[in-house]
């Protein structure tokens, strides 16, 4: 069975997906940085293997990963920066957003796709976001790094896709995580997701698992997955 690697699977949306496809009996390697989030996953999925991982230290992500074997990469850990006006970010966070949400994902993706083409096979699946298509006030730079998630995708196909190796972006909307915790308050981030219509990371995880059953010929490029009714506006509050 093929192995797969899922980023940012302490929480949320990879978390879904790491627990989905172990269920599903792939063998899941399941990366994150939250210690006790991911000694919580391996009690919870048993067998399932952890990697501590800080994805922005690429001497370790390289030394952790040598000489392993990956079929499907699940580039997902992301960050959600403070929503404001652009011009009023703290330089520190657009850094810290291009590099989690952009550099960590082009660096990883650079050390596995080598044997992903010699092995002429292979799958890399990004967790973009609706931001990437749909941008607007407030969000420029998580925009920005998830745009050009989805131009690195198209062109990444374009590249490996004669080796056999299917390249997906996935393109959610809202979905209940903890992504905006800590960076609106705990009031906004309960409204946001009153109403119980925002998207489950369940949700996402079972499209992950849908596209990986399709046969090796069959590349879903984009894939997007949206709230079926509006969902409240964010509060910058
Ligand atoms: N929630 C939404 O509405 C939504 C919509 C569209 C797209 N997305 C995208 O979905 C992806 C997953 O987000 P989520 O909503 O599931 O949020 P989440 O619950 O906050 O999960 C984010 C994950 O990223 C990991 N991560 C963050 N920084 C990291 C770093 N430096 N090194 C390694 N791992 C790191 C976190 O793990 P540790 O803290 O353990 O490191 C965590 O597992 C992100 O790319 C996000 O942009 C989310």
């Amino acid at each position: 069975m093929n192995q797969v690697l899922v980023t940012g699977a302490t929480s949320g949306i990879g978390r879904a997906i790491a627990v989905t496809l172990h269920k599903a009996g792939f063998p899941v390697a399941a990366t994150g940085r939250n210690q006790t989030a991911l000694a919580e996953l391996a009690s919870e999925a048993p067998g399932i293997e952890t990697l501590c991982l800080d994805l922005s230290d690429r001497p370790a992500v390289e030394a952790a990963l040598q000489g392993r074997r990956v079929d499907i990469l699940i580039n997902n850990a992301g960050v959600m920066p403070r929503p404001g006006a652009f011009d009023a970010m703290a330089i520190e966070a657009i850094d810290q957003t291009v590099e989690v949400n952009l550099s960590a994902v082009l660096s990883l993706t650079h050390l596995l796709i080598p044997q992903m083409r010699a092995r002429k096979s292979g799958h890399v699946i990004f967790t973009g976001s609706s931001a990437a298509h749909a941008p607007g006030a407030n969000f420029a730079v998580y925009a920005a790094t998830k745009a050009a998630i989805a131009a690195f995708a198209t062109a990444l196909r374009a590249e490996v896709s004669a080796d056999g190796i299917r390249v997906t972006e996935l393109v959610p909307g809202r979905v209940e995580t903890a992504l905006y915790q800590g960076v609106i308050s705990d009031d906004a981030r309960a409204a946001m997701y009153a109403g119980g219509g925002s998207l489950q990371p369940s949700d996402i995880a079972d499209v992950v698992l849908a596209v990986l059953r399709l046969p090796p010929h069959a590349d879903v490029t984009r894939l997007d997955i949206m709230p079926t009714r509006p969902v409240p506006p964010i509060s910058l509050k």
